[in-house]
């Protein structure tokens, strides 16, 4: 069933829309704090009941989250899924696998998920020609959303998709939903919850152990097979959903000069990949080779995942 969603936050008046997937109860979340505007029963964002049942879901979603990542829980997924031993696949093969994963939980779907990242890809390509690496990085930045398949161990929701934020110190005030990391085993915990907790002032992002999920997946995926892209890019994939940071400017206190140069990038990527949800399709077989080549340029042909 596919569901359109609202995303409640609000720039100048203009509402974002995002597409998200609705198997059963499960709702996709992507980097942003979302929420069902229309679903397939014709219930509207204004539906007094809609709205409750989707208040519902958002919090219980982040509920999870917030209850469950952790020091322990992100040091143990870092681990586990930094050994990179599940798969070999290149690029396109991922952007088929997500595709096919996609379109099977979700038979409504009336934009299949390869079209989200060639249209983020697209609108960055027509605005910025010449950064072929923000291309490049439009098409991949939501890859590590296979964590959602049986392959990849087929996480939760809560450990794949939502707003991240830093583990090791305390969670900011501007986290949605930032009651319920009274449940977080950390919350109380004198190590992790002062100002700076583990880490040091300006230490860098880098240093910093975010809240688990398809960003962060991505980004060691990214590093490990040794791309070619530019720094730029992998703070844009690992920092895409870390809302706190390029939304509120919290956690300022973490990040080095090289962090806030990037940050000008995330911010421009940000609305593309909100942004970039038009009806205009892609017709895929056009651009794949463009892309093909991008792939080649910045990545091995095979990588582990
Ligand atoms: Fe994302
Ligand atoms: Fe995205």
């Amino acid at each position: 069933m596919t569901i359109v969603i609202e995303q409640p936050r609000l720039e100048g008046d203009v509402v974002v829309e995002k597409k998200i997937q609705n198997e059963s109860n499960k709702v996709t979340l992507d980097g942003g704090f979302v929420a069902p505007e229309i679903n397939s029963f014709g219930h509207t964002f204004r539906d007094y009941d809609a709205e409750s049942e989707r208040k519902k879901t958002v919090e219980e979603f982040y509920r999870m989250n917030h209850i469950h990542q952790s020091v322990d829980f992100v040091k143990k997924m870092r681990e586990e899924y930094g050994k990179l031993n599940r798969v070999k696949m290149s690029i396109w093969e991922c952007c088929e696998l997500l595709n096919e994963f996609v379109d099977e939980s979700d038979p409504d779907l009336d934009e299949p998920q390869i079209e989200h990242l060639l249209q983020t890809a697209e609108a960055i390509r027509r605005d910025y020609p010449d950064q072929d690496w923000l291309h490049l990085t439009g098409l991949i930045h939501d890859l590590g959303k296979v964590l959602l398949h049986e392959k990849f161990g087929a996480l939760p929701q809560w450990a794949v998709v939502g707003d991240t934020f830093p583990v090791g110190c305390a969670f900011d005030e501007s986290n949605v939903h930032h009651k319920y990391f009274k449940e977080n085993p950390d919350y109380n915990n004198p190590a992790y919850n002062t100002k700076l907790g583990i880490y040091s002032e300006g230490c860098g992002l880098d240093n910093v152990m975010m809240s688990w999920g398809h960003d962060d997946y991505m980004y060691l995926v990214a590093k490990e097979n040794k791309t070619t892209l530019p720094s730029a890019a992998l703070f844009i994939i690992r920092y895409h959903s870390f809302y706190p940071m390029h939304r509120s400017n919290a956690y300022t206190y973490l990040m080095n000069e090289e962090d806030a140069e990037n940050l000008k990038w995330l911010k421009i990527f940000n609305k593309y990949d909100l942004y970039s949800k038009s009806k205009v399709r892609i017709d895929v077989e056009k651009v794949k080779p463009y892309y093909l080549s991008l792939i080649e340029k910045y990545f091995p042909s095979k990588l582990r995942w």
